[in-house]
């Protein structure tokens, strides 16, 4: 694949509230990101993302089975649309939907996503939400944290980018632990975006290492 150029181009996929998205919008908004975003696609058309996406002036679209009832017509229609707007990194925020395999060709190494957990542990199918941080209070682990890593055709399962801890306390409920876990994402996913955009991080490098 070609080097990303900077500023990044940024498409996202998100299907719910995108502070995520935010985060990363903020993060361009304010100078520390050298990003553009260019499309946020939601298969949720009432996602707060969207809103969060027309708010910061950048195209959202709806994009599911309700508007392409085929799966290989979805997967075109993302990818065409991804392409149309001159994404050329996409993110998924908060996405829970698996990535069309057309787009994933498409988008070679250069689809990221964010996992709530220190992965490989904690993740897979069945892994989001509260459930992920149920399973670590369940397991008695000490500490927990989020993972930042490409995206293949297998749920949380790429080459991982970045990672940073967070302590489980005690008394701390799935609900506690999920709210401390995410202000962590909010400072990492911006962060590994810029190393990406700093050649930090290579992410062709990244995916031939694993
Ligand atoms: C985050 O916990 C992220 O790690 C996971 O989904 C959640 C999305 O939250 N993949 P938000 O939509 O960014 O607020």
């Amino acid at each position: 694949m070609s080097a990303l150029a900077v500023p990044l181009q940024l498409g996202f996929l998100a299907s719910h509230g995108g502070s995520n998205l935010q985060a990363i919008l903020d993060a361009i908004a304010t100078g520390t990101l050298a990003a553009q975003g260019r499309l946020v696609i939601c298969n949720n058309s009432s996602a707060k993302a969207l809103e969060r996406a027309r708010a910061a002036g950048v195209p959202g679209l709806h994009l599911s089975s309700a508007t392409h009832a085929e799966p290989d017509a979805l997967d075109t229609a993302m990818l065409e649309a991804l392409r149309g707007h001159g994404v050329e990194l996409l993110v998924c925020a908060g996405y829970m939907r698996r990535v069309g395999a057309r787009v994933l060709v498409g988008y070679r190494n250069r689809v990221v996503n964010i996992h709530p957990a220190l992965l490989p542990n904690f993740g897979g199918p069945g892994m989001y939400g509260l459930r992920v941080h149920q399973a670590v209070l369940a397991a008695g682990e000490r500490l927990t944290g989020v993972t930042v890593h490409l995206v293949d055709e297998h749920y949380d399962h790429g080459p991982i980018l970045a990672q940073a801890t967070v302590p489980v306390q005690p008394g701390d409920t799935p609900e506690a632990l999920q709210a401390r876990v995410l202000q962590t994402e909010h400072r990492l996913y911006p962060d590994t975006l810029r190393r990406i955009a700093l050649g930090e991080i290579d992410l062709d490098a990244a995916a031939a290492h694993c």
